[in-house]
């Protein structure tokens, strides 16, 4: 659950504020006595951090834009200030706060409240008793004094995205399959007004989706392959972008079965699915003109006594054949059959989203998503620009054909890996391979879910992407749909 958000027009006693001081340091009225503001001012000029007092308000909170930042870097700061923020309330038990800035910047409240919600998250589904009680969100309310409908639905609408992704990245295989995903997937998509369709087994082998069948052969339960449309009357572009993320609910790695310290994590590997679903989510809610569609392959990947073996070769959706020669390279598989089957849609724009290599997260730990694609470059520096505006940051890898040499095999058109070096790469690559249109790849393997606490981002699903992407298409509407085509 999100923290409930509302505007309010003045600041009751009884009401725990939080005020941002902007970079004059005008100390603005909240009714201290001349001690307390004595008080602050000493704490002003002596050291960094928000300053907490106990006044006429229940809680004083005061956070300040620190000199000599701004734009992305002074919103950053101000998130991370909300982390402190929020341990003073949950210290003094406080649920309810207001936000101000009378002196802020521009966007600095936004950039506080974002702060507040994204580090607000808990996990509490599987604890009981005194335990779920502990785990109070904090805070519960939060006001912005004078905000806009526009400001509130929109923080309200993200945070909803950002959570709905770690929620299902922190749920295990024993309570997410991959029905159960597309069914929570169907679920939250379709109360924001989405028109979602969700194929089953039959339907699948129907398509002859031949990489989601083979990576599903060792499993006991069924695929799943999630359409997530967004079609609004006026949208500014006729052929649709699509998205799509990899949903493999838990990657055991198959017969090449993964080993301990590796496989425990892989509850997370339907990241990219469900970071999809937010971004549809944030979309719908948020009626941005664009026709977008979102595609959700689903499944685990597990060794069964029927599983796919390595040296096997597949028949994919578009007709290509793929030699298996490590079934842990699962991600790819499905994600070529999602790919192909956006094909009929004659998608301007594809942009994938996945935990797909244990290469991205070497290469970049849970510091950047690794961008990647042939999409060209005014869209991918919108997405770069997207992800230094909300601290979801990209870094970009080289794309070049000589890489998707690598690919080649002996007996059929492609294999599914290309060998130990620049496996994110590689991965990329072979995508690629599955659509004509222009393309951008996201590899989240590293970002998706992390060991320890991050600012704002707590231990566990991160929803890292959901931001990015819902930034991006925010950018994409407002003024830059001629990147588009
Ligand atoms: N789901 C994994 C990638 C992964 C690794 C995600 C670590 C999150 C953290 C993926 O399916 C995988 O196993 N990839 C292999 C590919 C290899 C066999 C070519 C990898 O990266 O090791
Ligand atoms: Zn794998
Ligand atoms: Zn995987």
């Amino acid at each position: 659950m999100v923290p409930h958000i509302k505007s309010i027009a003045g600041i009751a006693p009884d009401q725990s504020v939080i005020c941002i001081i902007g970079q004059e340091g005008v100390i603005p009225d909240l009714k201290l006595s001349v001690t307390e503001t004595e008080y602050i001012k000493r704490s002003l000029a002596d050291r960094e951090g928000i300053i907490t007092i106990n006044s006429y308000y229940k809680l004083t909170i005061l956070v300040r834009e620190k000199k000599g930042l701004q734009g992305p870097a002074l919103f950053e700061d101000l998130r991370r200030q909300a982390v402190k923020a929020v341990e003073e309330l949950s210290f003094h038990k406080q649920s309810s706060v207001l936000v101000c800035g009378p002196h802020a910047s521009e966007g600095s409240a936004d950039a506080l409240v974002e702060g507040l919600l994204l580090a607000s998250y808990k996990f509490s589904r599987f604890k009981t008793g005194q335990d779920k009680q502990d785990m109070r969100r904090y805070p519960e309310t939060i006001a912005i004094l004078n905000g806009t409908t526009k400001q509130i639905n929109r923080h309200k609408t993200l945070a909803e995205a950002v959570f709905f992704a770690r929620d299902r990245v922190n749920e295990p295989l024993s309570h997410l399959t991959a029905e159960g995903f597309s069914s929570m997937i169907n679920d939250f998509c379709s109360g924001a007004g989405l028109s979602v369709t969700t194929l089953n087994r039959k339907q699948i082998e129907a398509l002859k989706m031949g990489g989601l069948i083979a990576v599903n052969r060792g499993s006991n339960d069924p695929p799943t392959f999630s359409v997530i449309e967004w079609k609004p009357a006026k949208a500014q572009n006729s052929k649709p972008v699509i998205l799509v993320g990899k949903g493999v609910v838990f990657d055991t790695g198959g017969l090449n079965l993964k080993p301990t310290n590796y496989i425990e994590d892989m509850k997370a590997d339907m990241a990219g699915g469900a970071v999809v679903a937010s971004v549809m989510y944030y979309i719908a809610k948020q009626k941005i003109p664009l026709n977008i569609i979102a595609l959700v392959p689903a499944t685990d990947n597990r060794p069964g006594q029927n599983a796919f073996a390595p040296g096997d070769v597949i028949e994919m959706y578009n007709g290509k054949t793929v030699e298996v020669l490590n079934t842990d390279a699962e991600g790819r598989l499905i994600l070529a059959d999602a790919l192909s089957y956006a094909e009929k849609y004659m998608p301007s724009l594809v942009i994938s989203i996945a935990t797909l290599t244990g290469s991205a997260s070497s290469t970049f730990g849970s510091k950047a998503i690794a961008l990647m694609g042939n999409a060209g470059k005014d869209l991918m520096s919108l997405l770069e620009q997207a992800g230094e505006l909300c601290h979801e940051r990209t870094a970009t890898l080289p794309f070049w054909d000589e890489y998707a040499e690598m690919l080649k095999s002996d007996i059929a058109d492609l294999k599914n890996i290309g060998g130990k070096d620049a496996g994110a790469i590689t991965a990329g690559k072979f995508l690629e391979n599955f659509t004509g249109a222009p393309f951008i790849h996201l590899d989240i393997a590293g970002t998706a879910m992390i060991k320890e606490a991050d600012y704002y981002r707590p231990k566990g699903g991160t929803g890292s992407g959901v931001r990015l992407l819902a930034v991006f298409f925010d950018m994409l509407a407002d003024g830059n749909m001629d990147k588009l085509n």
